[in-house]
């Protein structure tokens, strides 16, 4: 996905849009681009590379002048990331820019229509084709069309125009040098929010690019374009005249999306953890009835009482919470659950009985994805809810009702407080799910407990940090890692060797502890590493087994025990400690550390920590 943004106003609008696309950059930064809309005339700017590497020292050196601008920071989907190839793009005409995210899949037909037509384009990108289209139509627009004060502003117009001849996702910002005073935007598939401030309006991807400027903001649906002025604005649709539209408050600080004092946003969400189980759970517990409670998921006690299969999609991170909440719905609810790839189960005929309630998981709420996923089952007449962190999201506004993580932006690319909040919010789903059903009273109440000492228990174990940093640099040169789990233990594994992966790029792999048996363990030797989550539980002996295979092939082995273990410490390479809980709370606490040596690691190797090669936070494309 990329990073968009458009300002106009009465200030200069440079300084905005840089400072928004770095805000951005954790959607992609391959490359970047702005364009400023001065005295008739486009002045654009882009480069290949992240924004400090050119253009904001471009924009400082020798700033553009001019108060309705734009930009983009680009994850490529089609071209390299080259200076070419990053946005704005221009028209055939050099009259009209536009930045944008997402795919246009009928690009190569397009293209081929204007390259007869005498075009030539400047890059292999799809945007610059809809640029394209978006100029023919402008010039095509008759006398009438052209007046501004028509029903649609002429730009709007040949936006719409183009727009229906659009196959793809899209969420664009249009400007024009004939209208100096007007900038348009369009979404379809993906997310683009208006700010709306005192005497100046913004687009932009999300709503951290913003939110230091104005709080009140409009989510647009898909077909939405709206034509803004410095103080005035017009929704419309792709197809329609006037459009609804709602004015939403963004909950967050605009402190809260900064790094602070931390060398990353990573490790800064990695911190938050504490707070982030607290904001999960605030006002959710019920300790009259030894339950969890939730404000909208719109759905009735006997509704979710007449559940009777619940399948999870979502992908990455989100997966692996997902995979915690089918051990924890299944262990409380005693309901069947099915963990679903979005990826997979958007294609797959997968046969889901009647009473079956959809749940997706998402940080972003825009993965494109795990939209699919919440599409195709709505459209087999399931409810869906969404367990999501972005208010307003496509994700969290299209699913029948849901739970919000409240665990505040989470910038670094590398997902952590996220997951913490995920699992705690599935912990708390799978209560409620099993107090109408056959889970005890004291059962609810021994959970509601162990979700309270929580967080002093993941403060302790981030207490650790330094002795962690130790053990992480003895393995940063380590080029292949196992982690090994079972049981609520298996999905923290597989977490903690997607975090090390996608932060220092060394090849890691989850598996159920039992199952390196069956082939993996060919690879154990000397130079590879494997992280065994170790909690004392009512699997410790066999666990202790699979470890003991490991050191029999001469594997180095650090394992994440509970303090109680007193007799590992001589059986291991590396130990570290974490407070003990009940089984199905340990992946709260598990994960900490995981977190805390991928990070380590991938700092001693002089990786881009928040903005690791080739990924982007949320991926809103196929
Ligand atoms: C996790 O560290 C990754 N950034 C990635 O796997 C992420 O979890 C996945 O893309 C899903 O994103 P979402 O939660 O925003 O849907």
């Amino acid at each position: 996905m990329c990073g968009i943004i458009g300002y106009i106003g009465k200030q200069q609008a440079s300084p905005i849009v840089i400072e928004g696309l770095r805000r951005l950059e954790y959607r992609g930064y391959d490359s970047a681009g702005v364009a400023v809309l001065h005295e008739n005339a486009i002045h654009t700017r882009k480069r290949k590379g992240k924004i400090d590497e050119g253009l904001a020292i471009l924009a400082k050196e020798d700033p553009i002048v001019g108060c309705v601008g734009m930009g983009h920071t680009r994850w490529a989907t089609h071209g390299l990331p080259t200076d070419e190839n990053s946005h704005p793009h221009l028209d055939q005409s050099g009259n009209i820019a536009i930045v944008h995210n997402g795919v246009i899949e009928n690009y190569d037909s397009l293209r081929k229509r204007f390259k007869k037509k005498g075009h030539d384009f400047k890059s292999e990108t799809d945007t610059e084709v809809l640029a394209h289209l978006i100029g023919d139509y402008y010039a095509e627009l008759s006398p009438e069309e052209k007046k501004e004060d028509a029903t649609t502003h002429p730009l709007a117009q040949a936006v719409k125009s183009a727009l229906k001849e659009v196959v793809g996702t899209y969420g664009i910002v249009v400007i024009c040098k004939d209208f100096p005073d007007v900038m348009v935007g369009a979404r379809r598939g993906s997310p683009l929010i208006v700010g709306i401030g005192n005497e100046e309006n913004f687009l932009a991807s999300d709503a951290n690019a913003i939110v230091a400027y104005t709080k009140r903001v409009i989510y647009l649906n898909d077909y939405d374009v709206i034509t803004l002025w410095q103080d005035n604005f017009k929704m419309e649709t792709v197809t329609e005249g006037d459009s609804s539209y709602k004015i939403s408050k963004i909950e967050y600080e605009a402190e809260s999306a900064e790094k602070g004092d931390y060398d990353h946003f990573m490790l800064k969400e990695i911190f938050e953890q504490a707070q982030t189980v607290k904001n999960a759970i605030r006002g959710r517990l019920d300790y009259e009835e030894s339950t969890a409670k939730f404000g909208g998921l719109n759905m009735t006690i006997a509704e979710l009482r007449a559940v009777d299969h619940i399948v999870i999609t979502a992908c990455g991170t989100s997966w692996h919470a997902a995979l915690v909440g089918e051990y924890l719905i299944e262990e409380m609810a005693h309901i069947p659950v099915e963990i679903e790839y979005a990826s997979e189960f958007r294609y797959r005929n997968a046969p889901i009985e009647k009473n079956t309630l959809c749940l997706v998981i998402t940080q972003s709420g825009e993965t494109a994805d795990t939209l699919a996923g919440l599409r195709e089952s709505k459209r087999r007449g399931h409810k869906v809810l969404s367990i999501c962190n972005v208010v307003g999201s496509t994700i969290a506004r299209e699913a029948d009702g849901g739970i919000y993580l409240h665990a505040g932006p989470e910038i670094g690319v590398a997902s952590t407080k996220a997951f913490v909040s995920q699992v705690t919010v599935l912990t708390m789903f799978a209560l409620l799910m099993g107090r109408i059903r056959m889970l005890s009273n004291r059962r609810g109440a021994q959970i509601l407990k162990a979700l309270e000492e929580v967080p002093a228990q993941i403060q302790k174990i981030l207490e650790q940090n330094d002795k962690i940093k130790e053990i992480a640099l003895k393995y940063s040169q380590c080029e292949d890692f196992f982690f090994l789990g079972r049981q609520y233990n298996f999905p923290v594994a597989l977490e903690g060797a997607l975090k090390l992966k996608e932060i220092s790029y060394i090849h890691a792999e989850g598996y159920p502890a039992a199952e390196m048996k069956h082939g993996p363990i060919a690879m154990i030797d000397e130079k590879t590493p494997t992280v065994i989550l170790l909690p004392t539980d009512g699997l410790y002996e066999k666990t202790y087994s699979n470890l003991e295979e490991i050191k029999a092939r001469k594997g180095p082995t650090i394992a994440i025990v509970t303090e109680d273990n007193t007799h590992i410490k001589d059986k291991v390479d590396d130990v570290i400690y974490i407070p003990k809980t009940w089984e199905c709370m340990m992946p709260l606490l598990e994960v900490i550390p995981l977190q805390l040596l991928s990070y380590h690691i991938a700092v001693a190797r002089g990786c881009d920590v928040d903005k690791p090669r080739n990924l982007a936070k949320s991926v809103t494309v196929e």
